[in-house]
């Protein structure tokens, strides 16, 4: 641990200077200092106001007339242009930047939501359970025979690129193309890019609407089984049907926070089995499908891949005898709060035996509850099902050498994990 994590735990709350690359590539240690000492911190650099204890989390994501998703800076083209006229000039050969599902407020974002509501339907979920084993399959296929491989680059991002990009109606030659615009959107999203960076994005960004938008007119001519053609053909209680921009806006946020979130906790997932053999065997003994249920919803506690996520005070707020000011940026930190100990006694600690694992906020909560849940859980626990029948004992092929995680103020993840293992069949 470096001398900066070290000092967290005792140095005065107003050192603590949370978008530090350190502090958000590690975050735990300034998590239990904030929960306990400091539940309403406003960072001296950003500005913005952490929230960090469970149930503050929840009550703000349940009150979205106070604390709105509407981001000025993220959905609306002259707050993401601002100060850079190269982003202005790729934007303006695009289409305007929507607000929808994720960066809107109720009655539009509920309106928008219909339109895809029901998508991730058990129904159509068992039906997409074979092709999600297949891939498995397939992935494990390709590096079993080595006994070892770099498990994010191929298993954990491929699974859910290639699940997604199913869904969507795009062909697996795009593949690279699709994971390129992802984390365009992601580096985007995070507002940490500096001015080369920012055009890079704007450029990918424009790229993935040209080509969102030739597939579209497509599917408005011939209609397939397709998210895609849904979102473009859908017309709910007698609306018009939603204009591109509108449609884009739904697809970048359907292929963005399906991507990196789950292959985030797949991989961190296995890190926590290696981290943890007493869990680890738990599962091995006993691989039913209830135990690795409860395995996944653990993984996702403690990893929490959608770690914070921007709201905007629409009044001022008093909380825990702190005001916030109307109009202020705020972090719902649904991975502190998942680390919250008077919720999850001894939450640090990985336990798939916890009475209450299921009670955790990684997919949010209230009317922005995450649209994609039932989807990430079901490549869970089928990916990790598939894991276990063909691979046991895993462990780190360099354990002397930490695992580096990304520092990203809203995605938490891996950047890698090199792992060996022995082979079953
Ligand atoms: C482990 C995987 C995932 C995690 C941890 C995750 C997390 C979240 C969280 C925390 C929210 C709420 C954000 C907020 O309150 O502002 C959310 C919303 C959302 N998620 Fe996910 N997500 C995951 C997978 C997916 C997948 C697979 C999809 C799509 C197929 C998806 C699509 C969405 C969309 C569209 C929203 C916005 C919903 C709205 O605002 O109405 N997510 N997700």
């Amino acid at each position: 641990m470096t001398e900066m994590l070290d000092s967290i735990a005792s140095c005065p709350i107003s050192a603590i200077h949370p978008m530090h690359p350190e502090l958000l590539a590690c975050p735990y240690t300034m998590n239990q200092r904030l929960i306990a000492d400091a539940p309403v911190y406003q960072d001296p650099d950003s500005g913005i106001w952490f929230i960090s204890r469970y149930d503050d989390v929840v009550a703000m994501s349940m009150d979205h007339g106070t604390f709105s998703s509407v981001m000025p800076f993220i959905s609306n083209d002259a707050g993401r242009s601002a100060g850079n006229e190269e982003v202005a000039e790729v934007m303006s050969k695009g289409y305007p930047n929507v607000a929808t599902m994720l960066t809107q407020d109720p009655p539009l974002q509920r309106r928008y939501r219909k339109f895809v509501d029901g998508t991730f339907s058990p129904k159509s979920l068992k039906a997409l359970e074979p092709f999600i084993e297949s891939t498995s399959n397939m992935l494990i296929d390709q590096f079993i025979d080595a006994g070892q491989c770099e498990f994010l680059s191929e298993f954990g991002v491929p699974l859910p690129l290639r699940v997604i990009a199913a869904q969507l109606g795009t062909p697996v030659s795009d593949l690279p193309l699709l994971r390129k615009w992802t984390q365009a959107f992601i580096a985007n999203l995070s507002q940490q890019l500096d001015h080369d960076g920012q055009v890079q994005a704007a450029k990918d960004m424009l790229e993935f609407q040209l080509y969102f938008v030739e597939k579209m007119e497509q599917r408005r001519v011939q209609p397939e089984d397709d998210i895609l053609s849904k979102v473009v053909n859908a017309s709910i209680d007698g609306d018009k049907p939603l204009d591109n921009a509108e449609c884009l806006s739904m697809l970048s946020q359907i292929l963005v926070a399906g991507n990196e979130t789950t292959s985030s906790a797949l991989v961190e997932g296995i890190l926590l089995l290696i981290r943890n053999p007493d869990q680890y065997e738990l599962v091995r003994k006993d691989p039913s499908t209830e135990m690795i249920s409860n395995l996944v919803e653990e993984i996702l506690r403690v990893s929490s891949p959608s770690a914070n996520m921007f709201r905007r005070t629409t009044k001022a707020v008093e909380l825990h005898g702190v005001t916030i000011p109307e109009n202020s940026v705020c972090f719902a930190r649904f991975a502190s709060a998942n680390q919250d100990d008077s919720r999850f006694p001894d939450a640090m600690k990985f336990d798939i035996t916890r009475p209450n694992l299921k009670e955790h906020v990684a997919f949010g909560k209230g009317v922005h509850h995450c649209l994609g849940a039932a989807l990430s859980r079901r490549e869970m626990n089928v990916g990790f099902k598939v894991i276990f029948e063909r691979l046991a004992n895993f462990r780190l092929i360099e354990p002397e050498v930490e695992p580096v995680f990304a520092p990203n103020a809203l995605l938490h993840g891996l950047t890698g994990l090199q792992v060996g293992f022995d082979k079953i069949s």
